[in-house]
């Protein structure tokens, strides 16, 4: 991306779908201070890159229906901050570069804003997000009623731009399956040397430095989120993240790490044994894992809805665990009593794009949305006994295993933008033992 076109064409989609005479006001991401003067790491809204590209905070994006112009408020070029911070776009640049009809100064935002609100019916705008910007508005709103006898408009609803801007940002356009694909690409080589490199010695951050390392030195921007690095009875806990454990031979290995490139994320986790060979035990969990993920993979298509494809993994596990003793009676009843709960406990999938739990409604009047063409999901099943359950054999304590891809939804079937990274039993053991 960093292509004006693409932006300009997400903008004119987004105002072509305001319904009214309507006004789109969407504000940047605000900065966090970490301490003192010490900011946290920077990351633009996604809602607000998605429609300007334009990675600044302070910001504000006004998308006018009627005359269907982009307005930005800027901050301004400041040569002393600049030395400190780098350089700002400003306002020439926002309508040079960024494509605006029109941009202002932020300190003038609230002047300006009379105007933009006035003759228009509707407001879209995400509320609770920026109380103080919340305030604002909504003062300048309540002004306006109390000019009633002027023959101005004012809005008088308020609108989550989200009812339309989610929607579109649940189907990947072209350029976005480009950038995915990226992220996806970056993230399977992180994970084929991470399986490469780890032993048995070895501490999980030194596994997590080396996955850094490898999405920042292929251009991306940072990971998608906190990457997980679980060996042993560590790979049972579902969002572990001291990754601070020294492995031990024998133990098994969970990674769900991916990076995130042109504001869209990946997300994979693979597991693997840490000393290149999966224990017996390991190995028959690791098959009923992997082979409900292929068949919720499967399932993947125009018309499922994400709760079909989790049933589908719901069903293989259960019959798995079954069939292996972990678990007694036939697979209806288990699944009736929810026998597999204690050892698969999430779902099996949720939406990716810009944000890793992405943005767009699950239900369409309260059922679950069937999936459509240019969607993107995750399937993920995994097992997790934990090292101190009771209900099982000794042997089986302590296996954690999930296995994760990002799945593209198309007409001609599941698309498995993650494929590139070993999976079967056979492919990860070689790439363990790869150096
Ligand atoms: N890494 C977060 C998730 O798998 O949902
Ligand atoms: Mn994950
Ligand atoms: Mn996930």
């Amino acid at each position: 991306m960093g292509n004006r076109q693409v932006f300009k064409k997400r903008r004119d989609a987004f105002i072509a779908a305001m319904t009214g005479d309507a006004v789109a006001i969407f504000a940047a991401a605000p900065l966090t201070t970490r301490n003192n003067d010490v900011e946290h790491e920077y990351r633009q809204d996604s809602d607000f890159y998605y429609l300007t590209g334009f990675d600044e905070p302070e910001s504000v994006l006004v998308l006018c229906a009627k005359d269907r112009k982009t307005t930005m408020f800027v901050r301004a070029r400041d040569a002393e901050r600049e030395i400190w911070d780098g350089p700002r776009v400003g306002v020439d640049g926002a309508k040079s570069d960024f494509g605006a009809d029109d941009a202002f100064l932020i300190g003038d935002f609230d002047e300006h804003l009379p105007k933009l609100l006035q003759d228009k019916n509707r407001l879209y705008f995400r509320l609770a997000r920026d109380r103080a910007l919340d305030d604002r508005l909504l003062a300048i709103i309540d002004k306006g009623r109390t000019r009633a006898r002027a023959a101005f408009v004012w809005p008088s609803e308020i609108i989550d731009p989200g009812s339309v801007l989610h929607e579109m940002r649940l189907f990947k356009s072209a350029e976005d399956v480009a950038s995915m694909r990226k992220a996806a690409a970056i993230t399977a080589d992180a994970h084929k040397r991470a399986m490469a490199a780890a032993k048995p010695g070895m501490h999980e951050y030194e596994i997590e430095a080396l996955l850094l390392e490898a999405f920042r030195r292929h251009g991306s921007e940072r990971p998608a989120y906190g990457s997980i690095v679980g060996s042993g009875p560590n790979a049972t806990i579902l969002h572990y993240r001291s990754n601070n454990r020294k492995m031990e031979a024998g133990d098994l290995l969970l990674i769900d790490a991916g990076c995130e490139f042109e504001y869209f994320a990946s997300d994979v986790t693979r597991t693997m044994p840490v000393s290149g060979t999966f224990s017996k035990e390991q190995r028959a969990i690791y098959e009923i894992v992997l082979e409900a993920q292929l068949a919720s993979i499967e399932a993947t298509r125009p018309g499922a809805t994400l709760e079909e494809i989790h049933r589908r993994s719901v069903e293989v596990i259960t019959a798995g665990l079954a069939r292996v003793g972990i678990l007694n009676g036939t697979t209806e009843k288990l699944i009736a009593e929810d026998a597999y709960r204690p050892f698969f406990m999430h779902r099996t999938s949720h939406w990716l794009g810009m944000d890793v739990h992405d943005v767009g409604p699950y239900f369409r009047g309260g059922k679950p949305r069937a999936l459509e063409a240019g969607m993107v999901i995750t399937v993920e099943p995994g097992i997790y006994i934990a090292k101190d359950c009771d209900k099982v054999e000794a042997r089986w304590r302590g296996i954690g295993i999930r296995i994760e891809d990002d799945i593209l939804v198309t007409e001609d079937g599941p698309v498995n933008l993650t494929q590139a990274i070993p999976k079967t039993v056979a492919e990860v053991e070689q790439a363990c033992r790869a150096s």
